[in-house]
């Protein structure tokens, strides 16, 4: 049994791999990440003091930027991963109000359900520093253990804090409605389909099942794509990329030339699964159920939420289950507050402003859909919003799993087996799913997920590639893919193709 936080074989992907993406990610992109975080606060603080704002909260900004600077440090300065500690983190957040705080006090906000995976990040680093000192650094360490622990580590001070301003902000959320806002083009178009969508779909009810299921199946194909080419938007990927570069990947003609890149394509088996759900309810049966496990804001939930849609107005499901972060996640996650965001972004004039009439009205048509949804007005059929810490903690998705899954890997067993298909979406749900080992590429995907594969979980991944690790390619693939790249890119290795985020991968494990 590995003492380490991850399994033993094949090792994880490491930050001081030269040929891994986790090499530029943390000398590169994280300074960068952190960076734009504390520019947000500091420009917060600007407006607050502006506005004449309480000066507890101004200060106990200034604070809260301190911690993160020191975060900041520690990465460039390759420190040794330390054990947080957390009431030390209380007494620094409060600063000179921490006077005020008895002993009692401190213990009492530790105690909070919502901190409940720190004891086990800081076991698992202590794991680390004593089973292998060699990867302990900040710049060493297993990319998936650290990358996670940074994002934990920068969510904590909003969460400790004493001011409801600084534990309601979220301090990506600047970025992510910047870059939504960027979307108009791609939002609009997708909203004229999916008007056109409803016409079709009830074109469809005058047909025979036979017909109807053919016709589904394609619509089904194509707004699995929607989804799946959606995920190609990441803040925490395009920290080089201008907010005007966003709207040339998103559309149909993206898409379109995208389709011979999807390298490993399941779709066929995912509708095989939905549609065998939804003749059984004909039948008398239940009603299928379609959760998300969510990955970004802004356009790429919206792409969710229009193929949610279809799921639910084909009736194919009646109910769509949601999850989302409870903490600020790896720059562009969905935390609840985006989802509703999103909606009014949708329906106010001034967001996507210049809105030609007809997108206009295709916009508002989304929005009231998708609030009907969940209102639950729509006769039975529901879109339901969930969190979990698990999905914010440092596990694989191995550990969702009965009874003894970690971190509330159990709890999300329970709700999830009851799914009739789980839907992950984007990169760090894939690479959680084979915990960022270092698989070899052909081993097949029912494989590397683990225990995941006789779970009684059905799950199928939309992932676009932007990591290291991917599996399920057929022998000699991997080796004509680096070649491409490498004839095409001068001075590259070769391996870049895959994090690059112009493959995809959709793949589906039965679960029993
Ligand atoms: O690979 C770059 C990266 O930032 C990874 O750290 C992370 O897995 C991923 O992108 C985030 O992408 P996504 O939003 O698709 O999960
Ligand atoms: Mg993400």
């Amino acid at each position: 049994m590995s003492q380490l936080p991850y399994p033993s074989s094949p090792p994880p992907y490491y930050n001081n791999q030269k040929t891994s993406f986790a090499y530029p990610s943390a000398r590169e992109r994280w300074p960068v990440i952190i960076n734009q975080g504390i520019q947000d606060v500091s420009r917060t603080i600007d407006q607050l003091t502006e506005k004449k704002e309480k000066p507890e909260v101004i200060e106990e900004g200034k604070r809260i930027i301190q911690h993160l600077s020191t975060i900041l440090d520690d990465l460039n300065q390759d420190k040794k991963l330390e054990p947080i500690n957390i009431e030390q983190l209380i007494k620094d957040i409060a600063g000179p109000n921490f006077s005020g705080l008895s002993d009692d006090e401190v213990s009492k906000i530790v105690s909070d359900a919502k901190f409940r995976d720190i004891n086990s990040y800081n076991e698992d680093l202590n794991q680390i520093v004593l089973n292998d000192p060699s990867h302990s650094t900040w710049q060493s360490a297993a990319w998936l253990f650290s990358e996670c622990l940074l994002y934990r580590k920068i969510a904590l001070p909003f969460q400790v804090c004493n001011t409801d301003f600084w534990k309601q902000f979220d301090i990506f959320g600047y970025q992510k409605k910047q870059a939504f806002r960027s979307s108009k083009d791609g939002v609009a178009e997708l909203a004229l389909r999916y008007k056109k969508l409803t016409e079709q779909l009830s074109e469809l009810e005058s047909k025979i099942p036979e017909e109807k299921g053919k016709a589904l199946k394609v619509l089904f194909q194509e707004f699995v794509d929607v989804s799946l080419w959606g995920n190609a938007t990441d803040l925490s990927l395009l920290t080089n990329v201008s907010l005007e570069d966003i709207k040339h990947l998103q559309g149909e003609q993206a898409r379109r030339k995208n389709e011979a890149n999807i390298l490993v394509n399941d779709t066929e088996k995912a509708w095989e699964a939905i549609y065998t759900e939804f003749n059984n309810n004909n039948e008398g049966g239940n009603g299928a159920r379609v959760d998300i496990v969510l990955d970004n804001a802004g356009f790429e939930l919206y792409t969710d939420l229009v193929f949610g849609l279809f799921l639910l107005d084909s009736g194919l499901i009646n109910t769509l289950v949601l999850h989302p972060k409870d903490i600020p996640w790896f720059v562009s996650d969905v935390l609840p507050h985006d989802v509703l965001d999103l909606l009014n972004d949708l329906t106010d004039p001034e967001f996507f402003a210049h809105s030609d009439k007809e997108s206009r009205e295709a916009l508002d048509f989304v929005a009231e859909k998708l609030i009907s949804y969940t209102k639950n007005e729509v006769g039975g059929k529901k879109i339901e919003i969930r969190t979990s810490p698990f999905w914010t903690t440092q596990y694989g998705y191995s550990e969702i799993k009965a009874n003894v899954g970690k971190g509330g890997g159990a709890q999300v067993w329970e709700d999830l087996k009851d799914s009739s298909l789980v839907i992950f979406k984007g990169d760090l749900n894939h690479r959680k799913l084979l915990w960022d080992l270092q698989w070899d590429r052909t081993t097949p995907f029912t494989e590397a997920i683990g225990d995941l594969k006789d779970s009684g979980i059905r799950l199928v991944t939309f992932r676009t590639c932007k990591g290291d690790v991917v599996v399920g390619l057929k022998p000699g693939q991997q080796e004509e893919l680096e070649q491409a790249w490498k004839s095409q890119h001068e001075g590259s290795t070769g391996r870049e193709w895959s994090y690059s985020g112009k493959w995809a991968v959709i793949e589906y494990s039965e679960g029993a």
